[in-house]
């Protein structure tokens, strides 16, 4: 059994659950576009690029843009989604997510950041939870979205610790694959029918102890 080093979390859907905001403001844009798609197939743009994501959803409604207009319906989903970020407060933070951050830092163990949003600095700050992480690896970092293993392997670089010395927590089932590609542990947070390629799946951080780790 390999001592684990570091911790390294998505954000959107594990520390906070910006999923619905992501939601809401892709369906906006599909409305806008005279079209609309489920909570189903919503579940195939988690921890999917920003521009990725508008590919896909431009599929399902048959619509097809120019590049420049691509550009300009990201910024607009974009904006939509910083105005209800904007009004996120700490309370957001998912149950059981700084208590067991706490127990990792008291333990110490690193604890890192690995998301493809763009955004997460601001979303860290808004909930206050900025200085919990030694390194924040996102959107802005990286040249190859999850699931490639990238954003997880400059977490574990940047903590210091070997990929096998990672466990990672995932909500998507791409960034469970990322994790798995970079050959780390991986704990799906949220639904074990979905998460099927997780070592287990915890509902929420209530469930999480450091004793959990050592697997
Ligand atoms: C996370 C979310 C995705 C989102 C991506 C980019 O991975 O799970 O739903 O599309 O980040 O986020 P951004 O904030 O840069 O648009
Ligand atoms: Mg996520």
């Amino acid at each position: 059994m390999t001592k684990i080093k570091a911790c390294l979390f998505d954000l959107d859907g594990v520390i906070v659950d910006t999923a619905v905001y992501h939601f809401q403001a892709w369906r906006r844009l599909a409305n806008e576009l005279g079209f609309d798609f489920t909570e189903h197939q919503n579940e195939q743009l988690k921890g999917i690029s920003r521009m990725e994501s508008l590919e896909l959803i431009l599929n399902w409604g048959n619509v097809s843009l120019t590049e420049a207009e691509k550009v300009e319906w990201a910024t607009r989903k974009n904006d939509w989604y910083l105005d209800l970020v904007k009004l996120m407060t700490p309370n957001e933070v998912l149950p059981g997510v700084a208590k067991f951050l706490t127990d990792l830092r008291e333990a110490g163990i690193k604890i890192a950041l690995g998301s493809a949003s763009k955004n997460s600095k601001l979303i860290l700050e808004r909930i206050n939870m900025l200085d919990y992480f030694d390194a924040i690896i996102d959107g802005n970092n990286i040249t190859k979205g999850k699931p490639d293993p990238q954003v997880f392997l400059m977490g574990a670089e940047a903590t210091n610790a070997l990929p096998s010395e990672c466990v990672v927590f995932e909500d998507a089932v791409a960034g469970v694959q990322a994790a798995k590609a970079g050959g780390m542990k991986a704990i799906g947070v949220g639904s074990a029918d979905v998460l099927t390629e997780a070592d287990f799946v915890i509902a929420t951080f209530d469930e999480m102890t450091l004793e959990r780790l050592n697997f």
